[in-house]
């Protein structure tokens, strides 16, 4: 017995915990009724009078090493457990961290919802386009400088000019294609990423986006242009915006006109964004040219449309008071987290 009684008292000396389930196991198999040392109390029973006293007293002794060495592994699962629950229930609770739209993406969802209250229609069509849907069937010339290497991004060259592959320059080209598989009337907005060959700086990049307007229908007039794009004004700046429409020259519409807006900034006070002028051009504007219709194969004679193309980086910057337009594509998360809940 009292070989036994060495054993046991060997082996749980040397207990170590692993995890607190080890505790538990440890209280199994010396402490609990079917454990170790009941086992032991039971043989006691059979030992002889003789005997009683000696094994007795080493019985208790082993009790009680059991129980104290029980109560160190016990304190060892409390500390632990302490660690981790280190934490001060009065901190205040830390958020989920939310992401944030980008600017880009606040301004192109505005825009649709503002043209779409008034019947524009959403289309979409493709970066990497043919000479044709970019420039011929927009009326460029032969030699127009827009078709030029400065400002085009070529992919490859095709057996004639109309054939080349590109970076689409403008969402113009998503005008020809609408023109082409639907009869008028046609009203729709047209939203994508254009690409130009240009340096970058604060005001310029190689790749921005267009809102890319067409109307076309039976007696679509100037006003109705002028009218529309006062109406987006209002809505995308504010109701005291004023709009402004300068001469301007474009091959796929005649008259054509720059559009001005009020600047939104420094209303009219003079800043940087206008350059102290009170206006911001925000794109390009007209009346489809005859030509363009015609090349789509809708009649010039019994039909007439306008078209616009804004740049939404520029309107972006307007309204969030954006000073670089490299900001759009740097994604810093210190400028985007900006946006939340915009
Ligand atoms: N596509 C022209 C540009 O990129 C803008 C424009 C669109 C002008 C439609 C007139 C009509 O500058």
């Amino acid at each position: 017995m009292l070989e036994s009684i060495n054993r046991i008292l060997q082996e749980a000396e040397e207990w170590k915990l692993k995890n607190s389930d080890d505790l538990e196991k440890y209280r199994l198999k010396f402490l609990s009724k079917k454990g170790a040392l009941n086992e032991l109390f039971e043989e006691f029973k059979t030992v002889s009078k003789e005997k009683k006293r000696e094994f007795g007293q080493e019985l208790n002794k082993l009790k009680n090493s059991l129980d104290s060495k029980y109560q160190e592994l016990q304190s060892e699962v409390v500390e632990e457990k302490g660690e981790a629950n280190k934490f001060d229930l009065f901190l205040p609770a830390v958020g989920n961290d939310l992401g944030a739209l980008h600017p880009l993406t606040l301004v192109k969802r505005r825009i649709t919802e503002i043209f779409a209250r008034m019947g524009f229609s959403s289309e979409d069509g493709p970066e990497i386009e043919t000479d044709r849907y970019n420039f011929t069937a927009l009326n460029f010339p032969e030699n127009h400088p827009a078709r030029e290497m400065q400002d085009t991004f070529f992919v490859s060259k095709g057996k004639q000019q109309s054939d080349d592959v590109l970076l689409r320059t403008h969402t113009s080209n998503v005008q020809v294609r609408l023109m082409e598989n639907n009869k008028p009337p046609i009203r729709s907005i047209m939203i994508g990423r254009v690409y130009r060959n240009e340096a970058i700086s604060a005001r310029a990049h190689c790749q921005f986006h267009q809102a890319e307007g067409l109307y076309i229908d039976k007696n679509v007039s100037f006003l109705d242009l002028k009218n529309t794009l006062l109406h987006f004004a209002k809505e995308m700046f504010g109701k005291d915006t004023k709009i402004r429409l300068r001469p301007s020259y474009f091959p796929f519409t005649e008259p054509s006109a720059e559009i001005d807006i009020s600047c939104f900034i420094c209303k009219g006070e003079g800043c940087n964004i206008c350059k102290k002028t009170g206006w911001v051009e925000i794109g390009g504007s007209g009346m489809v040219d005859p030509n363009v219709l015609e090349s789509a194969n809708i009649d010039p004679e019994e039909y007439t449309g306008f078209a616009f193309g804004m740049g939404i980086e520029r309107i972006a910057m307007l309204k969030y008071d954006i000073n670089d337009i490299r900001l759009f594509f740097d994604n810093d998360v210190r400028f985007l987290n900006q946006f939340q809940g915009a």
